[in-house]
């Protein structure tokens, strides 16, 4: 067990820490407006446009998941999480309780199950992404937090909230009907359960079901009234919880579930779009206990495909990141927004390409690893993660040093037995020449590494590894 001191859960963790990297895909109709996925809500589309739209023409001619689940399997991914449906409602396999789903667009095919075969056919664990939220769902309460119809509601019921709403109800589209009239929302409960139960039921082994997300914090309205507040009341989250954990109990879960368990009853913390300063916690039983945690990123500013969005991270930023995490003890979910004709996008193939350039050279300073023990403080402008199996700790220079890397803490000059870069496993010496040993070390006391003068060539973040005494 790579972290015993974490807050203990029900999910089968063990294999997740030990893997650290998965991709995220998020995918569905809004690949074709290419804005983004929570453009429905933002453009307060209502879901008849959406329909006609975009669910009338989704046609992904090119869709090939084996070409995906290369494209992760080369990047050094060990598991991916699949948007099975997000927030627009949109189903990506055949479910028998909708009939807003795939296999009724243009393209009319299942697109989960040849996915789910092509990644774990390449040994990649499977994980769902599912959205609690539902803006087509029938029966699902119109709310002001996150609705596409949320103006129209404050329109019709005159409530200002000043929570989210915008201005006006764009479109001119609503006669006035209470949107909510014959809603009842323990209807949609029901069909999140009979979704979820397929889900675990017809897909094989699930390692993570990925739920997002719940919003119930505003305390000016009881928790039940939906139109303000989402929380475990909203998606029946208790029964949903039995439910999965009696149909498969190492299931890993997100703690967006809204429970009234340590992690919202889930395993994993999932911070987005940020990076920790350190192992995340959380208070428990009056403490700070570390969990275990993901981080979920992009490579870009969006999630769902956005052609237009230009703010693509380098691939060093990207390994920097993955590194950053594991560092912490923590894992990465990296994102990918495949088009709307079923293709990761140039952008996406280079940066997973230079990835797993990195990982040809470096996995094991990710896998198996985690936060190093504190006696090895971490040298300035570095990253140090460690195997407590094979007992091996690796430096991340993060900006090349001048010469030398000197290690002052004791650990370092008595665990120490062997030096070497990563990528060629060349020996780095430990022995100074007199004049630098007389500058830096004279009295003996530092592990002091000689570097190659200049910075190995085309690696994005060079790695030393070292192996430590018992
Ligand atoms: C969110 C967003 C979303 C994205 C997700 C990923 O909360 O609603 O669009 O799917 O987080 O973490």
């Amino acid at each position: 067990m790579l972290e015993p001191q974490t807050l203990q859960t029900p999910g089968d963790t063990d294999w997740f820490v030990q893997d650290r990297f998965g991709m995220f895909i998020h995918w569905g109709l809004y690949a074709m407006p290419a804005r983004g996925e929570w453009v429905m809500m933002r453009e307060e589309t209502s879901r008849d446009a959406y329909l006609k739209k975009y669910f009338d023409r989704f046609d992904p001619d090119l869709y090939d998941p084996e070409r995906w689940a290369d494209a992760a399997a080369n990047a050094g991914m060990k598991y991916f999480v699949i948007t099975t449906k997000h927030h627009d409602g949109f189903c990506l396999w055949d479910s028998k309780h909708t009939d807003y789903k795939a296999t009724k667009t243009p393209y009319g095919r299942d697109l989960l199950r040849p996915m789910v075969d092509a990644f774990t056919g390449r040994g990649l664990r499977t994980g769902f992404y599912h959205s609690l939220l539902d803006w087509q769902h029938p029966q699902y309460i119109v709310d002001y937090k996150t609705h596409p119809e949320r103006d129209a509601l404050e329109a019709i019921e005159g409530i200002g909230t000043s929570a989210g709403a915008a201005t006006e109800p764009k479109g001119g589209r609503y006669d006035g009907t209470d949107l909510n009239a014959g809603r009842d929302q323990s209807r949609y409960a029901a069909y999140l359960r009979d979704q979820v139960r397929e889900l675990l039921t017809e897909f094989g082994d699930v390692a993570v079901m990925w739920f997002d997300f719940s919003f119930a914090g505003d305390d000016r309205y009881p928790r039940d009234d939906f139109r303000f507040n989402k929380g475990r009341e909203a998606w029946e989250s208790e029964k949903l919880y039995a439910m999965i954990r009696e149909l498969m109990p190492g299931v890993i879960l997100t703690d967006r579930l809204d429970l009234e368990l340590p992690l919202s009853g889930g395993d994993v913390k999932t911070p987005e779009q940020v990076q920790p300063k350190r192992w995340v916690t959380v208070e428990h039983e009056g403490k700070q206990v570390p969990v275990v945690w993901e981080a979920c990123q992009t490579f870009s500013g969006s999630w769902g495909y956005h052609r237009d969005e230009s703010s693509w991270r380098s691939v060093r930023q990207l390994v920097t990141t993955l590194i950053d995490c594991v560092s912490k003890g923590g894992n990465l979910l990296l994102n990918v927004g495949p088009t709307g004709r079923g293709e990761f996008d140039y952008r996406a193939i280079e940066r997973l390409e230079g990835i797993g350039r990195w990982m040809h050279h470096h996995n094991r300073s990710i896998y198996g690893c985690t936060q190093a023990p504190d006696e090895f403080p971490c040298p300035t402008d570095c990253r140090l993660t460690y195997n407590p199996t094979t007992k091996r700790l690796y430096i991340h220079l993060l900006n090349y040093p001048y010469n030398f890397l000197q290690l002052d803490a004791p650990a370092y000059k008595e665990r120490v037995e062997y030096a070497q870069l990563l990528h060629d496993a060349s020996e780095l010496s430990t022995e100074l020449p007199p004049f630098f040993k007389h500058q830096l070390d004279p009295k003996g006391e530092k592990l002091v590494l000689t570097l190659p003068k200049t910075e190995p060539a085309g690696i994005e973040v060079p790695v030393i590894e070292l192996f430590l005494k018992d």
